[in-house]
C-alpha cells in the first residue's frame, strides 16, 4: 500500500453527508458524458470508491476491484487508448444507426443532441477527469449470473458520485483494446474488465431519467400483464429509446 501524507490524513476523515436523498438520486442520476476540467480531489475519490466497495455480492465474496486512473502517464495512455477506439466505435454507430437522418436532420431534436453529446464525449475521452475500470476477479467459470456480484458495485459508484456532485457513465469502449489495457496496467489474465466508467464534475445538470412506462416493465403473475399498482407517478417522462429497430445493433 502506498500512502502520502495527504492520503494518510483521509484515515481520520469521516464519510460525508449528502443533500441529494437516496430516492431522489435513484430517479435523477443521468448518464453524464460532459465534464468540466476540474480534477476530482482524492477525498471525493475516496468517498465515491468507498461507496462502490460497500456493494453486495454473492456470499459477500467481494470479487470487485477498481482501477482508478486520473493523471499519471499510464492513466493518460489508458485514456488515449480507450478514447481512440471510442472515436472509431462512435463513427461506425453514428453511420449505422443513421444519427443524421430522420429527426436527426433537425439540430434541435433529441437525436441530434445525443449525437453531439456522443461526439464531444469520444473526442474528449482522452482527458476525462477519472477513468475507472471496474474489474472482477473470477473465482469460477463465467456464468450469466456473475455480473450480479459486480454491477451493483458499479451502480453504487455512480450513485456515490451523484451524491457528491459528480457524474459519470458506464461504457464498453475498452472491449477491443482489453489486452493492451491489461498489459499497460498489469491486470492479471483471470481478471475480467467488466466495463469502463468515466467520472467528473458535470458540465450541466443531472435530470430525471426517461424510461418506458412501468406497465411495460413490471408484471404480476402473468408475463406481460402489469399489476394495477404499476402506475407511473405524475410528471413522469418516458422514452422507449434504443438503437433503431431496422438496422443491426453495434
Ligand atoms: C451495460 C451498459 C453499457 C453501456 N455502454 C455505453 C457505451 O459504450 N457508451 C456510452 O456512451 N454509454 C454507454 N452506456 C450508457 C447508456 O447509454 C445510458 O446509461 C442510457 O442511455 C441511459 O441514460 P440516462 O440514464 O441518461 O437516461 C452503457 C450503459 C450500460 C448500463
Amino acid at each position: 500500500m502506498t500512502q502520502d501524507s495527504s492520503s494518510s490524513s483521509l484515515a481520520h476523515q469521516a464519510s460525508p453527508t449528502d443533500s441529494v436523498g437516496l430516492y431522489e438520486g435513484l430517479l435523477n442520476t443521468r448518464a453524464i458524458r460532459r465534464y468540466t476540467n476540474d480534477p476530482i480531489p482524492d477525498q471525493a475519490l475516496r468517498d465515491i470508491l468507498f461507496a462502490a466497495t460497500r456493494a453486495p455480492s454473492g456470499s459477500n465474496r467481494q470479487p470487485f476491484r477498481f482501477v482508478v486512473l486520473t493523471n499519471s502517464e499510464r492513466a493518460k495512455r489508458a485514456k488515449k487508448l480507450i478514447g481512440d477506439t471510442a472515436i472509431e466505435f462512435w463513427a461506425k454507430k453514428k453511420a449505422n444507426d443513421q444519427y443524421d437522418k430522420g429527426s436527426g436532420a433537425d439540430p434541435d431534436s433529441p437525436k441530434s443532441r445525443m449525437a453531439r453529446t456522443m461526439q464531444h464525449y469520444v473526442d474528449n475521452f482522452y482527458r476525462v477527469p477519472a477513468l475507472i475500470l471496474p474489474c472482477m476477479v473470477r473465482y469460477r467459470e463465467p456464468s450469466p449470473m456473475e455480473g450480479a456480484s459486480m454491477y451493483p458495485a458499479v451502480q453504487n459508484l455512480l450513485l456515490g458520485a451523484r451524491a457528491l456532485g459528480y457524474g459519470g457513465v458506464i461504457t464498453g469502449f475498452h472491449g477491443s483494446v482489453e489486452a493492451e489495457i491489461k498489459e499497460l496496467l498489469s491486470i492479471p489474465d483471470d481478471v475480467f474488465i467488466s466495463c469502463t466508467v468515466t467520472l467528473g464534475k458535470p458540465e450541466g445538470q443531472h435530470g430525471s431519467v426517461r424510461r418506458r412506462p412501468m406497465e411495460e416493465l413490471v408484471f404480476g403473475d402473468s408475463w406481460g400483464e402489469a399489476p394495477g399498482w404499476a402506475i407511473d407517478p405524475p410528471g413522469t417522462r418516458f422514452t422507449s429509446a434504443g438503437p433503431p429497430k431496422s438496422v443491426p445493433v453495434v
